[in-house]
């Protein structure tokens, strides 16, 4: 059968009977992408979103590996859901990173058998086939494929919010860095044809998206790999190039892009930054370490002095660029001495954002086979000095924030109180602020900053914004 005679004949089996949904999501905005995609499809089959209180009559976690806390998190709401199983016989389906890795999916199956499908990251489009398989023909589906990967343009899909949009631009990653699942799991990397990320970001213009977000695992190596064997058949054949003719999308006023790798930081993305104003200059540098021999270790391939350089050279190139960064702290072999170092490029840079992680050691890769692991007290306390390093210079450079005013869409309502509208500045901080009259999520607004809450600021609506 076709794709689209399953998706034909569930609707009719689920046809009349106002059946939900819910979707589970852990980790980045790759798999909250995803999910947006389960969505559609779930959607296109027919059936419509549950409401917080209600238990949906299918249930569907979209799976993150990339640290241990993540899978522990998922095991602990599987577990949850056991009731809902028993109460009301709900599909339960699991997909995504964790399900490419064989371990897991016999845990689940040894441990969870009331789990109704289980799929991976590249067949997350089958769902609709899937879904058949189980409410028609009371099957247990097992769908996962250990391949390279390939591209599935034109999926429903069913986004989150009306104003801002994740685009993925390229999928998989090969850098394989020494402490990182990914690679395993996402497969090898290919960029979506130009031609399909226009029509998919000028579509969303038309629809009254402002804002689009470019999302891969390495999105400045965009069409690296094509370039690379004669494969391109497009004049836009760079991460640099993709931008400018996206700038000419009228009506997306904003384009943001997650994460981009420090060694494909080339120039002419530089200068793509620099020339085009819509494109933010809140740019994410991911650091893992500050120290050069780690950072061999990682394979990261550049030295603390040669990221530094480039943050020289995008500071001195970039108006008002701000910085936000990844580090892990406690990788393998990892010494006091070379734990200073990524405390020094902290120190150095001015970054308004630091995501900090405990390296958690992934089954496979490279770092974890080490017998040089740091202990777990270790990584902990790194992690709290670099944590109170972190603070102090975010409070710091918070009140420069005050009484500025801000240009921001109103992104839609706050996640802790729902009274109030919630944006996010130029350089990623959360602002929220009252509603006020003739102002709608999706509006461009003018607010000043007032209150500094460190993680957070309150601000006040001034005018329309332009
Ligand atoms: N342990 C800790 N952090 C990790 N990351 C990736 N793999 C690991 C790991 N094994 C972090 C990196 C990456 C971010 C998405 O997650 O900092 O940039
Ligand atoms: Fe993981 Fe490195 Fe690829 Fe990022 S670039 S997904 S950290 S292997």
């Amino acid at each position: 059968m076709e794709e689209n005679e399953f998706v034909e004949k569930v609707k009719e089996k689920i046809m009349g009977q106002n059946l939900t949904y819910q979707i589970m999501t852990f980790g980045c905005q790759l798999n909250e992408n995803d999910s947006e995609k389960i969505a559609g499809m779930l959607e296109m089959v027919g059936y419509t979103k549950a409401s917080e209180e209600q238990i949906p009559d299918i249930l569907v976690f979209n799976t993150c590996c990339v640290r241990e806390n993540a899978e522990e998190r998922l095991f602990g709401k599987i577990g949850e859901v056991k009731k809902w199983k028993q109460e009301k016989n709900v599909v339960i389906a699991i997909g995504g990173c964790m399900m490419q890795e064989p371990q897991m999916v016999d845990k689940i199956k040894k441990s969870y058998p009331y789990v109704d499908i289980i799929f991976g990251t590249h067949t997350t489009q089958n769902l609709p086939e899937n879904i058949y398989k189980t409410i028609l023909k009371n099957e247990k589906v097992r769908d996962i494929l250990d391949i390279d990967g390939e591209i599935y343009e034109d999926l429903p899909i069913k986004r989150k919010s009306d104003a801002v949009a994740n685009v993925t631009i390229m999928y998989g990653c090969n850098n394989f860095c020494t402490y990182c699942i990914v690679p395993y799991v996402r497969g090898r990397e290919r960029s979506r044809k130009p031609e399909k990320i226009l029509e998919e970001i000028t579509d969303l213009a038309n629809k009254g998206y402002k804002e689009v977000t470019l999302l891969g695992q390495n999105v400045n190596s965009y069409m690296r790999t094509e370039r690379e064997n004669g494969l391109t058949t497009s004049a836009i054949d760079s991460f640099a190039k993709l931008l400018y003719e996206i700038c000419k999308i009228q009506g997306i006023e904003r384009v943001k892009f997650i994460s981009p790798h420090p060694k494909d930081f080339t120039d002419d993305v530089i200068q793509a930054i620099a020339d085009l104003e819509k494109v933010s200059s809140m740019i994410h540098l991911p650091l893992q370490s500050g120290n050069s021999k780690v950072l061999k270790e990682m394979n990261r391939k550049y030295t603390k002095e040669q990221y530094l350089a480039l943050v020289d050279k995008m500071v001195q190139k970039i108006p008002n660029l701000s910085l936000s960064t990844d580090i892990i702290v406690g990788f393998p072999g990892e010494t006091e001495e070379e734990f200073e170092d990524t405390l020094d490029v902290v120190r150095k840079v001015n970054f308004e954002q630091i995501f900090m992680f405990i390296y958690s050691p992934r089954e496979g890769t490279v770092a974890a086979k080490r017998e040089d692991q740091i202990p777990e007290t270790i990584k902990h306390q790194r992690f709290d000095q670099l944590k109170k390093l972190y603070e102090s210079k975010v409070e710091a450079n918070n009140e420069k924030y005050i009484g500025t005013i801000h240009t921001l869409f109103i992104e839609g309502k706050s996640k802790n109180d729902d009274a109030m509208f919630t944006s996010r500045t130029d350089t990623n901080k959360v602002v929220v602020f009252e509603p006020k009259e003739g102002f709608q999520i999706g509006d461009m607004v003018e607010v000043e900053i007032r209150e500094n809450h460190k993680w957070y600021f309150k601000g006040e609506i001034k005018n329309k914004g332009e």
